[in-house]
């Protein structure tokens, strides 16, 4: 399984937070935004990470991330020239992809649960994926914000809409989606919608007729938050605040993550967290060693 973070768009409802940098790299209480949904791919064992993102933005990504070894990823990086829907990423990313699935998680969207962190919840999802689309409902007060499912009387999904004005229900679908090697020919054959972009609404929309799509619900333990508007922003800011405070643990700390999921070695991570300067979040690492050592 091939991972991609689409770290794109112009951040135009964050603006001028955005003018300089892009929302992904802006931070969600103690760390760039990217680390969140990264955080789940490597939690989801994902190693092998391809960063979408604009000219601007990709070189100060890869600065960031470098090659990914001291974490035991592999990323590569592609351009995304103009933001033209989320389905472009994936034919910006077709080498990349092969003949393999590719899980795409969007650069703005933060989750948090268990199900992230248990080897049987989202690790397993991924672990066992074989075809088709599989995707998550996610129950919100705004539906009509989002891609839009709908529901028969045996929970089976039978429509999903793009930011309906009239929502079918209040589940919509975040911005998480796994998908076998169809998802590059379905993405061919799109056509522009009326706001000019390739959406992801079309692509599970194919999945779905063809009988291919699978919808996960994601319950109610599990915060999937928004952070495209000053004040969902500061939402995710509080919320990951709050819980890492209160637990005294980190959420999407990537290095803690690498070394609980063996992607590095005691050696590498110790030699990892030697080069952080001496700050709170090294101290974090220095002790999740001691207690996962
Ligand atoms: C996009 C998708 C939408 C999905 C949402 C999740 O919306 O088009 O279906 O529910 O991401 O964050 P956009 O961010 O383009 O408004």
């Amino acid at each position: 399984m091939k991972g991609i973070i689409l770290a794109g768009g112009a951040g135009s409802r964050l603006y001028p937070l955005t003018r300089i940098v892009c929302k992904q790299l802006l931070p969600v209480y103690d760390k760039p935004m990217i680390c969140y949904p990264l955080s789940i791919l490597m939690l989801g064992g994902i190693r092998e990470i391809c960063i979408v993102s604009t000219p601007r933005d990709l070189p100060l990504f890869e600065a960031f991330l470098g090659d990914g070894a001291e974490l035991g990823l592999r990323f590569s990086y592609v351009v995304q020239v103009k933001p033209e829907g989320i389905a472009q990423a994936f034919l910006l990313a077709k080498d990349f992809i092969g003949g393999d699935a590719a899980t795409l998680i969007l650069g703005d969207n933060v989750f948090y649960g268990d199900y992230f962190y248990n080897e049987e919840g989202f690790a397993r999802t991924v672990r066992e994926f074989k075809e088709g689309g599989l995707i998550f409902g996610y129950y919100v007060s705004n539906p009509q914000e989002f891609g839009v499912l709908e529901f028969d009387q045996d929970s089976r999904v039978i429509s999903i809409e793009e930011k309906p004005s009239a929502p079918k229900s209040n589940y919509v679908v975040p911005g998480l989606y796994l998908y076998d090697q169809q998802v590059l020919e379905i993405c061919q054959h799109l056509q522009p919608s009326a706001r000019g972009e390739y959406e992801i609404t079309d692509v599970n929309r194919t999945y779905l007729n063809r009988g291919q799509l699978r919808v996960q619900r994601l319950g109610r333990g599990i915060a999937w938050l928004d952070t495209g508007t000053p004040s969902s922003l500061q939402e995710a800011n509080a919320f990951i605040e709050a819980v890492e405070r209160r637990q005294g643990l980190k959420i999407a700390c990537l290095e803690e993550i690498a070394y609980r999921q063996g992607f590095v070695d005691r050696g590498g991570f110790q030699a990892l967290t030697a080069r952080l300067p001496k700050c709170d979040y090294r101290h974090y690492l220095e002790r999740a060693l001691v207690q996962v050592g």
